[in-house]
């Protein structure tokens, strides 16, 4: 198959795209190399996609010709766009509404006029949900966003969802929770972790540490994304993705200093504006449709992300895991 990855020089992007060109997938990634965080990371993902079936499209979505970039594709895996709840209050908001819902919607408007396009898959976010209803929360649940960058997943949700049911375009709304795993954004918390934990530095939470959160393998989510991809859906379906193992950030850090084998330096902070207490994804709908379930427990997760972390920012000392 044909596949079009866009965010491929991204965390979820890049791992995707590296799992497709494996199974003997054809991908094209596209990629702007945007600077919400060191595109020099971005550069080395790119790196480990050197393949004669890989393809790299350097440019950014709302300005590249998109029709001509689908046309001949099976698959769109929608994965670009600008994450992260913090920056999304205030000046930076313009640059989420382009980078998710624009490019978006040029994207389905290109998709729409292709005759080869077998499913477009989105890359959403349990963020849609803001403080749900109920947990595990259902994919019929109310959503009602608590930040702007979910309001505009959400939009971009809604988006796909209208060019499906008016033009046929065949798309699946994966709702992301929390992924985590090997190469995962610098800003996010686990890697934040993990380096700290490998350099025997302070980690600094946001808050009291007891926000829940139901964490995702980054294997799992390219499972579910497959998935979605082979398995016949009605357009316009939307889909829950969780791990499972809904805990908090304490029992998080508690699990990597057990792996790490010596005490982590805790230092709480300000909670930030927009985060939500809680998340936990009910993943029947998935499993049901799909057959998708996640595979990799918490504890294993998090010792492949520790492992990743000491390869790639050094150990100091010994440690038992
Ligand atoms: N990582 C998570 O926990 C998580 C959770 C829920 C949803 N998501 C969604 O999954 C997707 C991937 O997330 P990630 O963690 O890999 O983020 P990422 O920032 O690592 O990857 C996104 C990539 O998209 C590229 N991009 C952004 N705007 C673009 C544009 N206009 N044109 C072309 N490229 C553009 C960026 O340069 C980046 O490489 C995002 O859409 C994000 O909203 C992620």
């Amino acid at each position: 198959m044909k596949a079009i990855v866009t965010g491929a020089a991204g965390f979820v992007g890049s791992t995707l795209a590296r799992r497709l060109l494996n199974l003997g997938h054809e991908v094209v990634g596209v990629d702007a190399l945007t600077d919400y965080y060191t595109p020099s990371l971005k550069v080395s993902n790119l790196a480990r996609l050197k393949d004669a079936k890989f393809t790299s499209i350097s440019g950014d979505l709302n300005d590249l010709p998109l029709k001509h970039l689908i046309d001949g594709a099976d698959w769109v895996f929608h994965q670009a766009g600008q994450p992260g709840v913090r920056k999304s209050w205030g000046e930076d908001f313009g640059v989420y509404s382009k980078a998710n819902i624009d490019a978006t919607q040029r994207l389905l408007e290109a998709s729409r006029q292709s005759s080869t396009l077998k499913k477009f898959v989105y890359a959403s976010s349990s963020s849609v949900y803001g403080d749900a209803e109920r947990y595990p929360t259902l994919e019929t649940d109310r959503p009602q966003p608590r930040s702007p960058y979910g309001v505009t997943k959400l939009a971009a949700e809604n988006l796909c969802t209208l060019y499906a049911s008016n033009f046929g375009v065949p798309t699946v709304s994966l709702r992301y929770f929390t992924v985590y795993g090997p190469r995962q954004r610098p800003d996010m918390a686990f890697t934040r972790f993990v380096r700290a934990a490998v350099l025997e530095e302070p980690i600094n939470i946001f808050g009291s540490g007891e926000q829940v959160r139901d964490f995702t393998f980054i294997g799992d989510i390219v499972e579910a994304n497959i998935a979605a991809a082979i398995e016949e859906t009605e357009p316009g379906e939307i889909f829950n993705v969780a791990g499972g193992t809904s805990i908090s950030v304490n029992g998080v850090l508690t699990l990597l200093e057990a792996l790490n084998g010596r005490p982590l330096d805790v230092r709480y902070g300000e909670k930030v504006a927009g985060d939500v207490l809680q998340t936990g994804g009910s993943t029947s709908r998935i499993f049901e449709m799909l057959g998708w379930r996640a595979q990799t427990a918490l504890e294993d997760g998090l010792a492949m992300q520790l492992a990743w972390a000491r390869d790639t920012f050094g150990r100091r000392g010994d440690s038992n895991a």
